[in-house]
């Protein structure tokens, strides 16, 4: 890869690797924003890589269960970030990364729900509380201070476009979703080159006049989105361990069954 640094699948064993990698990046980090941006999530997207549910994931583990309560947080997620972007697309910061025709994940993600959970499927939604947290923090800044909404677009986005592209193609595989029905989320019709429009989006990104306090609070929201990432991942995957025996044992009751009917 053309960046300074590979993203590395779990932590590497070389430390030296590790120091002279880093060295390398800080001396091509610009003024730019997206090398900015992406040098300080740099450490926090390996973590993201090495949530259990993601680890599972790139072993080709992920289990149809998994995979349905994800697609509802993740719906959840894009719901409020879709309407923030739009409330705002003509804000000085949002516009020039505003692009819901290429990027819009909400209705790609109804598509699948509906095949998942069938037309009822808004009846069923069950959104656990990191999930909610997150898209309180999506609304908040979207009132208060609708600029750092680019850094929340960043991290879903681009990481759909990147890494999300390899998580879709394993999806398919193992949940056997080849005809395309139930993964919609993954496939970005109006992109024809992803690694082009990233360069695109990147570009538009570093074209927002920000002041210095603006862009340091931008960067800081990026880690924070990521954070609230992996908590969504982290808190699904313990609603997904707490079945059947460990359920019991925790709350000396069975599993409910609707509950476990829902997955
Ligand atoms: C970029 C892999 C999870 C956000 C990338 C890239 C790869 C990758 C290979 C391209 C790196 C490059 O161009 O140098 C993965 C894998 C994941 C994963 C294998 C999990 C199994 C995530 C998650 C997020 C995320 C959970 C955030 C929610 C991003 C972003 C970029 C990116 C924002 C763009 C970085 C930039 O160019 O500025 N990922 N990723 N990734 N990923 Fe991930």
């Amino acid at each position: 890869r053309k960046h300074g640094v590979e993203y590395t699948r779990g932590i590497p064993a070389d430390m030296e690797q590790v120091k002279s990698a880093q060295k390398e990046n800080k001396q091509s980090i610009g003024r730019d924003l997206s090398d900015q941006i992406k040098a300080v999530t740099k450490d926090i997207h390996v973590r993201a890589e090495n949530t259990e549910l993601m680890l599972s994931y790139q072993k080709g583990q992920i289990t149809l269960p998994q995979y349905k309560l994800l697609l509802f947080s993740l719906y959840e997620i894009y719901k409020a970030l879709e309407q923030e972007l739009d409330r705002h697309a003509s804000h000085p910061g949002v516009a020039p990364i505003y692009f819901p025709q290429e990027l819009a994940r909400l209705e790609s993600l109804e598509k699948d729900l509906e095949h998942f959970y069938g037309e009822e499927w808004r009846r069923r939604v069950i959104i656990p509380a990191a999930t909610q947290r997150y898209v309180q923090r999506l609304h908040t800044i979207g009132k208060d201070n609708p600029v750092l909404l680019l850094a929340h677009a960043y991290t879903r986005y681009l990481g759909d476009l990147s890494g999300g592209q390899v998580l879709g193609k394993i999806t398919k595989k193992s949940l056997e979703l080849s005809s395309g029905e139930g993964v919609s989320f993954f496939s970005f019709p109006g992109v024809s080159s992803p690694n082009r429009f990233k360069q695109l989006y990147r570009s538009r990104m570093n074209s927002i006049d920000l002041a210095e306090q603006e862009r340091e609070a931008m960067l800081e929201e990026a880690v924070r989105a990521f954070e609230l990432n992996i908590q969504v991942f982290d808190d699904l995957q313990k609603m997904l361990s707490i079945t059947g025996e460990a359920y019991e044992s925790q709350h000396k009751v069975k599993t409910p069954a609707t509950f476990l009917q829902s997955l």
